[in-house]
């Protein structure tokens, strides 16, 4: 574990901002930050980089999670419990989870990003969230350098959110992530319109859970740009939940809304076309923009600062508290 000096973040981010860490080290396992806790205690965690916006050069020593390993701890007739380390890629555990026909996580393939990081936003896509398969987070007390588990109910997971962006926000390190998955009677969830259409136009009627990750795979690449091609971070906002109210006010003037009713008296609403109906789908804005195929997807053309892409972030907040009277909140961690 040796720390190094000056060294750029463009490769640890997937937006590829330029930004510089004084001091960063990679730690490959919970020993090696338990040591490191002992003496730094004023840390800057990094990841896969996936849902983050980084807007200055970081004087905090840069700690990169990449602690690796997948481990079964028990296994019955229907079910498997897998605990997997925090540096694991997530997409790649995806795919061993689907070709050792472990149900549960193939909906969200092809999510950028690492293990670790996904009950943080309790990543979601295609009609499930990550909350729906985690037991457990374990993770380091950054105070004590002690373990400390968190039960599924514990993490208060939410949409696109849970303790770690909370009350625990700083305070811990995950380090490992435990899941159940089904072996068999998989639970599919094909709902999902766009993955209903994609399975039909293979004309496949009983999926498998491959069918499923290759459906979602299919869309995804036909909708999201490939961090290593267009620097980005997914989805930038979240989508916003407005009274039922205001909803139906917005409905007479925009009859083609589309919705998600949360409650008898909420409504989800998708950010991505409310930017779209602003406008901004497609548009750059010197070295970023907003992606052409997905309105929530802030991009990063090549050269584009962290400042100007959070300027734009500004101004398409202001336009769309302007035009339909909501307020937009960023869903990736701004630095
Ligand atoms: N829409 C538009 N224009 C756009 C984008 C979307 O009109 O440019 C409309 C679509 O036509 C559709 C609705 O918005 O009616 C929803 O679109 P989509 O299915 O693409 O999903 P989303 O709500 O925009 C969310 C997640 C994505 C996830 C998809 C699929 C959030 C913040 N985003 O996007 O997650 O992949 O659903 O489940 O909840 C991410 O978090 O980084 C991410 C990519």
């Amino acid at each position: 574990m040796t720390i190094q000096q000056n060294i750029s973040l463009k490769n640890y981010n997937t937006f590829g901002i330029d930004v510089t860490a004084n001091r960063f080290v990679t730690v490959t396992s919970v020993y090696e930050l338990q040591q490191l806790l002992q003496t730094e205690k004023e840390l800057f965690l990094l990841s896969g980089g996936s849902n983050i916006l980084l807007t200055k050069n970081i004087n905090k020593l840069v700690v990169h999670i990449d602690i690796k390993g997948i481990s079964i701890d028990r296994e019955n007739h229907n079910d498997i419990y897998i605990t997997v380390n925090a540096g694991e890629n997530w997409h790649e555990f995806v795919l061993w989870c689907v070709s050792q026909n472990y149900g549960g996580l193939e909906n969200l393939s092809l999510i950028p990003g690492k293990v670790g990081t996904c009950p943080i936003q309790n990543i979601g896509a295609y009609g499930v969230e990550v909350k729906d398969t985690i037991t457990q987070v374990e993770a380091i007390e950054i105070e004590t350098g002690k373990l400390v588990s968190f039960s599924n109910p514990n993490c208060k997971f939410g949409y696109r959110n849970s303790i770690f962006k909370n009350e625990a926000k700083g305070k811990y390190i995950v380090s490992s992530v435990s899941f159940q998955l089904t072996k068999n009677k998989h639970h599919l969830r094909t709902l999902y319109g766009a993955i209903e259409t994609e399975l039909a136009s293979k004309n496949i009627k009983s999926p498998t859970i491959k069918d499923i990750s290759d459906a979602v795979i299919a869309i995804r690449k036909s909708k999201l740009p490939d961090p290593k091609e267009i620097g980005n971070s997914g989805s930038f906002f979240k989508n916003p939940v407005i009274s039922k109210s205001h909803f139906l006010k917005l409905q007479k003037q925009y009859p083609s809304i589309p919705n998600y009713p949360i409650s008898d008296s909420q409504i989800k609403v998708p950010a991505g076309w409310l930017i779209e109906q602003s406008g901004f789908k497609g548009k750059r804005f010197g070295n970023c923009g907003v992606h052409e195929k997905q309105a929530l997807v802030l991009v990063n053309y090549g050269n584009a600062t962290g400042d100007e892409i959070y300027a734009l972030a500004q101004k398409i907040k202001q336009t769309i508290t302007q035009n339909f009277g909501i307020d937009l909140e960023i869903e990736v961690n701004v630095f």
